[in-house]
């Protein structure tokens, strides 16, 4: 499996980093605009190898597509970070005529690609790649709700005091601070459901720490948070690379699943070789399901900002 990461930046370098280390692909090409940015990032992870134990060729390429020709699966990363205090929102003028671009520059050189966009605010950068590539549904993919739930899981071991490992959970929604639909009522610890040992006040509490999880971040860190997205992504790509078949809630483009319509969204999908293999509908509760419509108009909204 060839994979492209395009952006070298933190997020893309951690994507890098963790399909390697997790050493399921063959190759591993990092794309960046800025001159030897990329070949350093790459250089520097290969010298890694040896040490972490993988066998994943890693090379870096200052804006040459061609050498990205053959790809399986291309994770677009490019574009401006948020800073401290900023929504993915913001970002919308800058980051739709890069994402534009890298993808119409990738599929000049990997036809079959399967797409997954990282770039902010990425509901809707997913829905350009998919309005302006014309790609089938199957082969673009957002990556925000394996984030989400990833910092959910977080926040819910943290208040029920338990391992990670005992809790599951999902987000779904837009990924955006208010958009953001945390399935509390169906989160569990080994099976149960956390409700059985959290209040709803604090349980209201997990939900809103997880919503704001990118936003405590970016005023921490003052920029873009880099490991989980990268982390996220890394599993994202094993499930295609291995066809899995594993389930994610990611962006996917709606026909009518959840009562939506021309709009990419996080819902529970399985993904596997071919991308998206099906959209998982999952009975909501209606204070869930109203949030999700409340969620669609959200992302409606920065939609309409886009030129197509
Ligand atoms: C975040 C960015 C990747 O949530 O959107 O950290």
């Amino acid at each position: 499996m060839k994979v492209t990461v395009v952006g070298a930046g933190a997020v893309g370098a951690s994507c890098a980093e963790y399909i390697a280390i997790k050493n399921f692909a063959s190759e591993v090409v990092v794309l960046d605009i800025k001159e030897g940015f990329a070949e350093g990032k790459a250089m520097d992870l290969m010298q890694t190898a040896s040490l972490n134990g993988f066998d994943t060729k890693i090379t870096g390429i200052t804006n040459d597509y061609s050498k990205t020709a053959g790809s399986d699966v291309a994770i677009i990363t490019s574009g401006i970070p948020r800073k401290p205090g900023m929504t993915r929102e913001e970002l919308i003028g800058i980051n739709a005529g890069i994402v534009k671009t890298v993808s119409s520059n990738l599929l000049e050189h990997s036809p079959n690609v399967i797409l997954i966009v990282v770039s902010n605010p990425m509901d809707t950068m997913t829905y350009l790649v998919h309005k302006t590539t014309g790609l089938p549904k199957n082969r673009i993919i957002g990556m925000g709700g394996a984030l989400d739930s990833a910092r959910f899981k977080y926040r819910l071991a943290e208040a029920l005091e338990a391992p990670i490992s005992d809790v599951d959970g999902m987000v779904i929604g837009g990924h955006s601070d208010t958009g953001m639909v945390p399935l509390t009522a169906h989160a569990t610890r080994n099976s149960i459901k956390v409700s059985e040992f959290l209040s709803e006040e604090r349980l209201a509490q997990v939900s809103e720490d997880t919503k704001v999880g990118g936003a405590t971040l970016t005023k921490l860190l003052g920029t873009s948070a880099w490991y989980a997205p990268g982390a996220a992504v890394s599993s994202m790509v094993q499930a295609i690379a291995c066809d899995q078949k594993k389930m994610f809630p990611c962006s996917a483009f709606l026909e009518g699943e959840y009562g939506l319509n021309d709009i990419c969204i996080g819902v529970p999908v399985l993904l596997g070789k071919n991308g998206i293999e099906k959209i998982v509908k999952i009975e909501l509760a209606e204070a869930e399901k109203a949030k999700m419509k409340e969620s669609a108009e959200g992302v409606r909204k920065t939609n309409s900002l886009l030129t197509l």
